[in-house]
């Protein structure tokens, strides 16, 4: 078995004077290479590069941290989202409740499903699926009676979980599923539970800069119901049942492989530690930063991932040319609300979004990864509050 002889997030850190990465994976990578080498010889050795030993493993691994009974490695966090529709016969004629403010991938899932996005606004200050609209966009579909509300994806942005006490209550009431799109939140938390095991089911992504990434694509799904478990199993391996050999539903190519499943195991080796590093992060960007600029609400009972540290600013396109300016890298997710996409302007609600509509013209991220230093921090705080 490899072990973990790297080095802690202190140690491996970047010198004072380096520059600022937004993320930085070669710091992470040489922390880990000894280790990653040594698990893909393993590989090569045994050769079983499609559901070797580093498939059940990692599974395992993701499970026992999460808290959930399963956990499900998949090919990406794109395919997590579409097996999750297709494991509960989601399609043509129902309603899939979504967040106006997210990556396109969890609009696509939808689509690609059959299924048809009805869009929610979201809370202007987490940033997630707003409650009373989301109530509002069930009873409309419900009245309209053309669509099926089927499933809420509430997507945890930034890192946030969503409100589940509430969707979890709220999905109850109506007889619809919630799916947490964890893609951005591995790590995060809510009232003692991990996310993962925070409501019906759950899907994240290992895309190489999240809280835990692959060298490559890949993602995985959770969830404590075992029939639900086994339906994915199969849609995962081409619709396959592996006892009776054959097809029993359709299915897809959603395997993550051997490699990618011994990078994520070697990084979840240092996982908790990096968590550690990106709370000690936040913490000082909020404490530095507070009056500067609007912070991302964090409820009470909430932790984020902090898979990414996102502010709100007025004159964003100044605010950002000043800190570049500065050598301070920073990002926008995302410019437009789901509905302002020509893919998806057809589902657009009349009125639009609009609180989905101000965060995309305000939210800016500044750089998050767990290798920043406290002088780092302090020239990024520094620039912020100069450049605002
Ligand atoms: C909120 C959200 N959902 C879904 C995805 C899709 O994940 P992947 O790129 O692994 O397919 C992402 C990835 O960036 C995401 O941020």
């Amino acid at each position: 078995m490899p072990h973990n002889a790297a080095k802690p997030v202190a140690a491996a850190s970047a010198a004072d004077d380096a520059p600022i990465l937004f993320f930085d994976l070669k710091t992470q990578a040489k922390r880990l290479r000894a280790d990653i080498e040594q698990r893909l010889m393993r590989i090569l050795d045994h050769g079983a590069y499609i559901g070797g030993p580093e498939v059940a493993e990692v599974e395992a691994k993701l499970a026992a941290h999460a808290g959930a009974k399963h956990a499900l490695a998949v090919a990406s966090g794109t395919d997590a989202l579409v097996i999750a529709l297709m494991g509960e016969d989601i399609g043509p004629g129902d309603a899939v409740f979504i967040p106006g403010f997210t990556y396109n991938a969890t609009c696509n899932a939808v689509i690609l499903s059959g299924a048809t996005p009805v869009f929610v606004d979201v809370d202007p200050h987490t940033c997630n699926i707003d409650l009373k609209h989301l109530e509002a966009q069930i009873e409309m579909t419900l009245r309209d009676g053309k669509l099926k509300p089927r499933k809420v994806i509430a997507v945890d942005l930034y890192g946030l979980p969503a409100d589940y006490a509430a969707l979890n209550k709220l999905a109850a009431k109506h007889g619809m599923l919630i799916l947490a799109d964890a893609a951005q939140s591995l790590g995060g938390a809510q009232g003692g539970k991990h996310v993962g095991a925070l409501t019906d089911m759950s899907a994240t992504s290992f895309y190489p800069s999240k809280t835990v990434g692959a060298y490559g694509d890949g993602g995985a799904m959770f969830t404590d119901d075992a029939a639900r478990f086994e339906r994915w199993s199969s849609i995962r391996w081409h619709g396959t049942d592996a006892a009776k050999r054959e097809s029993i539903r359709v299915g897809i190519n959603g395997r993550l492989d051997s490699m990618q499943c011994a990078v994520v195991l070697s990084k979840l080796t240092i996982f908790d530690d990096e968590m550690k590093a990106r709370h000690r992060i936040a913490k000082r960007y909020r404490e530095g930063l507070g009056n500067a600029v609007e912070l991302q609400h964090v409820p009470l009972g909430t932790e984020s991932a902090w898979g990414l540290f996102t502010v709100q600013v007025d004159n964003r396109e100044a605010v950002q040319k000043r800190l570049t300016d500065a050598g301070v890298p920073t990002s926008i997710y995302y410019f437009k609300g789901l509905h302002e996409h020509r893919a998806f302007a057809r589902f657009a609600p009349k009125g639009g979004l609009p609180v989905c509509e101000r965060l995309a013209t305000r939210v800016l991220s500044l750089p998050m990864h767990p290798y920043l230093n406290d002088r780092q921090l302090d020239r990024v705080i520094g620039a912020v509050k100069a450049a605002v």
